[in-house]
């Protein structure tokens, strides 16, 4: 029988599974992509390189990646059913909850679940980055009554993502910050959702069904949900003098500062620093505005207050300022978040299938025994 002293709310602390995919030093501030720092795939890579060496574990030479970026540009586009079913999502719906849907829905069109064939791995490692930035840009374009925008074959990933949202080719400093940032978001060990997406891929489901549960899971405001949440915390305070008092007032009430704190690490999220140097680029070249200002002093607000318990920024506090300046709606930061971790759940999915075991943890039972049944009539 399992000891309640061995019980972990959260399961903080407790192994879930050997992994080669991601490292994270959270006293040190560290974070590694199959033991490549953050900082170097920052300064270096793609977002489509860095999905390779997450999903196939090594850098790709100048072919593989070739190939690879030929074969999802040509899966880019979304069958005109999924289009069609789509179209018919309440535009008040949170795009978090449509992408999770269609996501799913692919599934119908491509689950085969042919788990020992290559072939069907590969297929499905690239039907699902090629096509959910199209999913969440359609449903971007549907929901505000226009058609959804094909993709460019010409374009690079993001550059071709920020297109579909609106038609224009970006700026290129805004599409090397966007890739940046989904190269930021790739992976990051056994968090919730992809460990979510590990539960679903034990059962030996389609990887369609993985992705849509990991999903669902990052949608939580304690997750991916928090850098839209940190938007709407900074247009709340308004100024930098509003700052001070605005934390204050969350500390006595005991509410969490959105994008502040994480359960590992215990300094400054690396990610967030590298997002913040990305901000600072953007601001300058489009120009300051009052939010900047405001996150800077709430970064130093809260370092002052929380700093000695370990509480600073984490990756949800300044994306969501990278993604304003940027143009993109608060409640699609989540879903962006997604479209990048989807590499990361799919390493995950393909590690998980090389050594599978179906989870299925056990529990402390904490409830009654020997009840009698009492018909409805005789219960007050
Ligand atoms: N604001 C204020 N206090 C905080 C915060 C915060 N953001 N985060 C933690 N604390 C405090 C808690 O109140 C608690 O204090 P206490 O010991 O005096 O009671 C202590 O720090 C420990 O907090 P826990 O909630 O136990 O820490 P946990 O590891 O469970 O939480 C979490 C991590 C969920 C991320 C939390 O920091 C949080 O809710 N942050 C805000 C939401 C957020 O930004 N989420 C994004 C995380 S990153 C990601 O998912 C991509």
């Amino acid at each position: 029988m399992t000891a309640v002293s061995e019980f972990k709310p959260g399961l903080e602390g407790v192994p879930a599974t050997l992994s080669s995919i991601s490292y994270v030093d959270g006293q040190k501030g560290i974070l590694e992509y199959r033991g490549i720092s953050i900082q170097q795939l920052a300064n270096y890579s793609t977002f489509l390189e860095t999905s390779y060496l997450l999903i196939w574990g090594k850098l790709p030479t100048k072919d593989e990646l070739t190939e690879f970026e030929h074969e999802i540009r040509y899966h880019r586009r979304i069958k005109y059913r999924i289009r069609d079913m789509m179209k018919c999502f309440p535009e008040t719906g949170h795009p978090m909850d449509a992408l999770q849907t269609s996501a799913a829905a692919l599934g119908l069109f491509y689950s085969r679940r042919a788990l020992d064939n290559p072939q069907y791995i590969r297929e499905a490692v690239v039907r699902l980055l090629a096509k959910i930035p199209t999913m969440v840009a359609a449903f971007q374009l549907m929901r505000k009554g226009n058609d959804p925008v094909q993709p460019r074959d010409d374009l690079d990933y993001s550059a071709n993502f920020l297109y579909m949202l609106s038609e224009r080719e970006p700026d290129p400093l805004a599409a090397w910050v966007f890739d940046v940032c989904l190269t930021l978001h790739a992976e990051h060990t056994i968090n919730a959702s992809t460990f979510s997406a590990m539960v679903t891929a034990s059962t030996l489901t389609d990887p369609y069904a993985v992705i849509a549960s990991a999903v669902g899971t990052l949608a939580g405001p304690l997750h991916g949900g928090a850098n839209e949440e940190v938007l709407v915390m900074l247009e709340e305070i308004g100024a930098v003098e509003n700052v001070a008092p605005y934390i204050d007032s969350l500390i006595a009430q005991k509410s969490k500062i959105m994008g502040f704190g994480h359960r590992v690490y215990k300094v400054k999220d690396p990610r967030a620093t590298i997002l913040q140097q990305l901000a600072e680029k953007l601001f300058e070249k489009f120009g300051h505005d009052q939010y900047y200002e405001i996150a800077l002093e709430l970064e130093r607000v809260v370092a002052d207050r929380l700093g000695g318990k370990g509480i600073y920024p984490n990756v949800d506090f300044y994306s969501g300022l990278v993604y304003r300046k940027l143009g993109i709606p608060a409640d699609l930061f989540t879903p962006i978040f997604a479209i990048a971790r989807v590499s990361g759940w799919l390493a995950h999915w393909k590690e998980q299938l090389t050594k599978n075991r179906i989870f299925r943890p056990t529990q402390i039972y904490t409830g009654s025994h020997n009840e009698t049944y009492v018909p409805i009539d005789e219960r007050n």
